[in-house]
């Protein structure tokens, strides 16, 4: 049984600044709760500015609990850290790299092995290290306190793409995926995995995003028939956080 809601924020600035305050927010709560706070963040272009936003705004820096956050991913191109299309390079460049004398514990993919399924399997061995030692295990499944995601324009979300094999995992937690398109393997949390969270924030922004935001959200539509539709949290709160570009096409 999950929750959920859909908060639109005029442009991508203020997108940021509400995502980024969001995070500090749940980060607050989880360490106050527990000690630690579990966030996977997402990768892509959208969430760079609520990555600088995390280091640069004092307001937001200085209340987050630095040390005592665990950033995992939600997923990785099966490329190198140095690499461009790094997910991890991304956060690194717009957030890590600016916290100097913070200790920060930072799970990395360790996408640079050739074999894919070999990054996937070490991954999912350092989950398992650290939810089994926070006993933050449910179900068998990790659960992370703050799954952050991002959309593509066909639905896909972490690199769960449509018709791809990893959708169906109901078993491992982290997968090498095919993706066709990209004649490339990416490295992946998978359904049960992202489900299992206790919140998922779905970060949008764009209005070439906003067709599929619209039939996700339309009620009369079964929205699982797109991978960013079966996130269907087993306990938690799904929260959908739009610039007004994305939501133009939502019913008013
Ligand atoms: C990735 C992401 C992916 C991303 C969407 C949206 O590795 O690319 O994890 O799921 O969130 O593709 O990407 P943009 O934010 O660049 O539109």
């Amino acid at each position: 049984m999950f929750t959920q809601s859909v908060e639109v924020y005029q442009g991508p600035e203020e997108l940021a600044r509400a995502g980024a305050r969001r995070v500090r927010q749940a980060a607050a709560e989880a360490a106050a709760r527990s000690g630690v706070f579990s966030i996977a963040l997402a990768g892509g272009s959208t969430p760079r500015r609520l990555y600088t936003l995390m280091a640069a705004d004092p307001e937001i820096r200085e209340a987050m609990p630095w040390s005592r956050i665990h950033f995992f991913f939600g997923d990785e191109r099966h490329v190198p850290p140095a690499n461009l299309e790094s997910n991890y390079r991304m956060a690194d460049e717009a957030m890590f790299q600016h916290l100097a004398g913070e200790r920060l514990s930072i799970h990395r993919v360790p996408a640079e092995q050739a074999d894919a399924s070999a990054a996937a399997a070490l991954y999912g061995a350092d989950l398992e290290r650290f939810f089994t030692s926070q006993r933050a295990l449910e179900g068998g499944f990790p659960r992370f306190d703050l799954v952050l995601l991002g959309m593509g324009t066909d639905g896909h979300t972490a690199s769960l793409f449509p018709g791809t094999a990893a959708l169906g995992e109901e078993e491992k937690w982290v997968v090498a995926n095919w993706v066709e398109k990209f004649k490339a393997y990416r490295i992946t949390l998978t359904l049960p995995v992202l489900n299992n969270a206790s919140e998922v924030i779905v970060y949008v922004a764009g209005a070439e995003k906003a067709p599929i935001i619209a039939k996700v959200l339309e009620p009369a539509v079964d929205g699982s028939t797109y991978p960013v539709g079966m996130i269907k949290l087993r306990s938690g709160h799904k929260r959908w956080m739009l610039d007004a570009s994305a939501a133009s096409l939502l019913a008013d």
